[in-house]
């Protein structure tokens, strides 16, 4: 049966786990993970714009991720400023656009530098939108949200009793788009690990037991087939569902 639009999810999130478990299986060093982590990455985001998915939201790097031992976080971030470099020209070739989100100061320059590069590169693509949160923490989204808005009432712009979740939604890492629909973590692990806290609450789970090297294409499409046949409620019965939704 061919998936309708309507069971197609708008925007996944995504956790990239078991890069390090994939290595370790292979005697290899985690950073070898991490590679091949990065190579499956390139296949996923092209499945899923041919699949016609608005917006995936990968976690490469989480704000907890420092803790790590130093050659680890290193390597990582290495990885991660030759990525940008590498594959924004190819993204924008393909009409993907990139977005990072998280709090880059801690970064370095040259990452921070690439990082802009990147996404002014990718600027004009109208396709698909890959957002990459790199020292994000979902607890981070929702204090740098209300640090903004406590600075509102300061100034006299905003009254307490105005804050409301659209409100605070507004200054949230991504609040042009739609919440996430579908929340994927492989790795084996059922945890969320401070991942899109607030934007997740009505997103459907599914956790694959796949490390993520292995999660391809088809394992996507297992995913998008099993989303399908979900019925979100939205806190309403069932039966309402199905009496306003044609399919
Ligand atoms: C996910 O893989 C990638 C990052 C957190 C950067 P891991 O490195 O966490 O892999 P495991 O969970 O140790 O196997
Ligand atoms: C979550 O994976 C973060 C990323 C995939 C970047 P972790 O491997 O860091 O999560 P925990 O520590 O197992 O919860
Ligand atoms: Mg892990």
């Amino acid at each position: 049966m061919p998936m309708t639009s309507a069971a197609l999810p708008r925007h996944i999130a995504l956790v990239m786990d078991g890069n390090g478990r994939w290595a370790k299986a292979r005697g290899q060093a985690r950073h070898k993970g991490h590679r091949a982590g990065y190579e499956n990455l390139r296949q996923i985001v092209g499945h899923s714009a041919r699949r016609g998915i608005q917006v995936l939201t990968v976690f490469a790097f989480s704000s907890e991720n420092w803790n790590r031992p130093k050659g680890e976080v290193n390597l990582l971030l290495q990885l991660l400023t030759e990525a940008l470099r590498r594959e924004a020209p190819q993204l924008r070739d393909n009409n993907v656009r990139l977005r990072l989100i998280g709090e880059r100061s801690a970064f370095p320059e040259r990452l921070v530098r690439q990082m802009a590069e990147a996404e002014a590169i990718t600027a004009p693509s109208t396709g698909l939108l890959l957002q990459v949160a790199a020292n994000y923490g979902g607890r981070w989204d929702l204090l740098q949200a209300c640090r903004a808005l406590a600075v509102q009432v300061q100034a006299g712009e905003l009254q307490p009793e105005q804050i409301d979740e659209a409100c605070l939604g507004q200054q949230l890492s991504f609040a042009d788009q739609p919440d996430p629909d579908l929340f994927i973590r492989t790795g084996g692990e059922q945890r969320m690990s401070n991942f899109l806290l607030w934007q997740s609450a009505y997103a459907e789970l599914y956790f694959s037991p796949l490390l993520w090297p292995e999660f391809g294409p088809e394992a996507l499409d297992q995913a998008l087939a099993d989303y399908a046949g979900r019925q979100r409620r939205f806190g309403k019965t069932g039966e309402q569902v199905q009496e306003t939704d044609p399919c």
